[in-house]
């Protein structure tokens, strides 16, 4: 049994987003992945957590804001809402959204930079080295490239040489800890493609560790020594800890939640989690996360997206036009979670019509206006089951269970697809049992029918619902599921016989792209 598979209490957290951007789709998957996790395990009884929040300190904010005349703390409040807002318009059920610039963070801040220091691993140095602002990294002299007479990095970024007093963390040290950890805990680092990548970068030679600045002071203060605030990263990677509240003594929630089971991140920032985070736990005594997932890169229309371009997508605005569920659905679907995938929008609407509102909605409007015609809306007692009916109930049983086990590894495309195959083969079933003609012979059978499609549909629905909580919430009305059954714990308790179910609606409807207006 691996380290994933306990499953008491479960804790996922996202990236924490910068402030200096607005919204936009990237930041809108990492945490809807995160919140299909959090409510996969909800809806089976685990107490289950998911953080997100926002990475408030740093250069870029302090520039951002002195450029616009605010201070930075306006300026963060702002912007943080705004991802709060985005989380609550993308249905993300989390728990708790922690900003570090709150009090709360800080102080936990500092006390773990107490405990690094108590221990040895931070000292005074001097750092001096190419900086490149806008990414707030440091960059090696071989990454510079000379644009009008200046040094700019790959990603346009300005560089300027710095020189200051720092205070290091002896990242150096931890080296052979790190490849033996990554060595015993082989699940770690998700994909498997991205844990030999962290593998090797471990292994090509960790340097020391910049981990405060002078030269800027929005930021959390190093702890007797004000002139200097904490680096960026360990500021940030810190909100995982700190959110759960006082590490020493432990809070309930610490005792509880930590380590974490998955941090969700971007590929890009894949190194300093898998890398710098269980350097720095590590060096603090805690127990190391289970696992770090890095996901891929969407690209729109073929094009790498950016603000150049104005092909930025806004997943409100995605969700004004083809529905919030529609482009949940879409994005955990369309692209196997840990690789990269272009967001088109005809396979959006494709993808839509084809699963959503005929192989699922199709299917549920299909059957349930049947029974109401020839059932008066009446569920029917799953009683007198055929070996065929059984066959089928059993297949559809396999194909779910095996959806499990990939949603065990965020294998989101592949549980989706196991859950698609019990909707084809209930479009098969209804097709090849005909049960508008088998009621005009045998009413009770080709009412039986119906049933043993509308409890197929029952739970599928109970398993796509971390994906579109809302639709299937519609369905399980439509299916006369009572709240109390919405969770897997009923998953053998069929709806009651004699259960009156409401008049059926379509709950997914086609899209047609070139009826779909922008909604700005
Ligand atoms: N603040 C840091 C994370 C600190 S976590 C302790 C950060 N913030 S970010 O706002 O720049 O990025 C947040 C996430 O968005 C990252 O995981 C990043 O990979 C993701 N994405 C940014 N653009 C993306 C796409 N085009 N596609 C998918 N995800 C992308 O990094």
């Amino acid at each position: 049994m691996s380290s994933h598979d306990r499953k008491e209490r479960f804790y996922i957290t996202t990236p924490i987003y910068y402030v200096n951007d607005l919204p936009h789709i990237g930041h809108a998957y990492t945490s809807l992945a995160c919140d299909v996790m959090a409510r996969y395990y909800r809806i089976r009884g685990i107490d289950s957590r998911l953080l997100t929040g926002t990475d408030e300190h740093g250069l870029k904010i302090q520039r951002s804001a002195e450029s616009r005349g605010e201070t930075p703390q306006a300026l963060t409040d702002r912007i943080s809402d705004n991802f709060r807002l985005l989380a609550g318009e993308m249905n993300v059920s989390y728990d708790d959204f922690i900003r570090t610039t709150e009090e709360r963070h800080k102080e936990e801040c500092q006390k773990l930079w107490c405990r690094l220091y108590d221990r040895g691993d931070i000292y005074k140095g001097k750092y001096a080295g190419w900086y490149a602002t806008s990414d707030e990294a440091y960059v090696e002299e071989s990454e510079l490239i000379e644009k009008d007479g200046k040094y700019v990095v790959a990603s346009g970024a300005e560089v300027e040489w710095v020189e200051e007093e720092s205070y290091f963390f002896r990242l150096s040290r931890f080296q052979d800890r790190l490849l033996d950890y990554y060595k015993s805990h082989p699940d770690f680092v998700y994909p498997k493609s991205r844990y030999n990548e962290v593998v090797s970068f471990v292994e090509g030679g960790l340097e020391d560790l910049s981990v405060s600045r002078t030269t800027f002071s929005w930021g959390v203060p190093v702890p007797g020594d004000e002139s200097h605030v904490m680096y960026v990263w360990l500021d940030a990677l810190v909100n995982y800890v700190s959110a759960l509240g006082r590490v020493d003594p432990p809070s309930a929630l610490h005792e509880k939640y930590w380590p974490a089971d998955w941090h969700v991140v971007g590929k890009d920032i894949l190194r300093v989690h898998a890398g710098y985070l269980p350097a720095f736990l590590m060096s603090a005594d805690l127990p190391l996360p289970r696992g770090v997932f890095a996901h891929g890169w969407w690209t729109s229309e073929g094009q790498k997206i950016s603000k150049r371009l104005g092909n930025v997508l806004d997943p409100v605005k995605l969700k004004r036009m083809y529905g919030l569920d529609q482009l949940r659905y879409f994005l955990l679907r369309e692209v196997p979670f840990g690789r990269d995938g272009d967001f088109v929008r005809r396979r959006l609407c494709e993808r839509n019509n084809a699963d959503l509102a005929n192989d699922y909605g199709n299917l549920c409007q299909r059957t349930l206006v049947l029974l109401s015609r020839y059932g008066e809306g009446i569920m029917p007692r799953l009683e007198g089951l055929l070996a065929g009916d059984e066959a089928f109930l059993l297949k559809v049983g396999e194909a779910l269970k095996c959806s499990e086990v990939a949603m065990e590894r965020l294998g989101f495309d592949e549980a989706l697809s196991e859950i698609w195959k019990c909707l084809r083969m209930a479009n098969i079933y209804i097709d090849n049992e005909e049960p508008w003609r088998v009621v005009k012979e045998d009413r009770v059978r080709g009412v039986l029918i119906l049933g043993v499609i509308l409890e197929v549909l029952r739970r599928v629905s109970l398993y796509v619902w971390p994906f579109m909580p809302d639709s299937c919430d519609k369905i399980l009305d439509l299916l006369g599921v009572g709240l109390e059954d919405r969770r897997m714990e009923s998953l053998e308790k069929p709806v009651a016989g004699g259960t009156q179910l409401p008049p059926p609606e379509i709950v997914f409807p086609r899209l047609r792209e070139e009826e779909i207006e922008d909604g700005t």
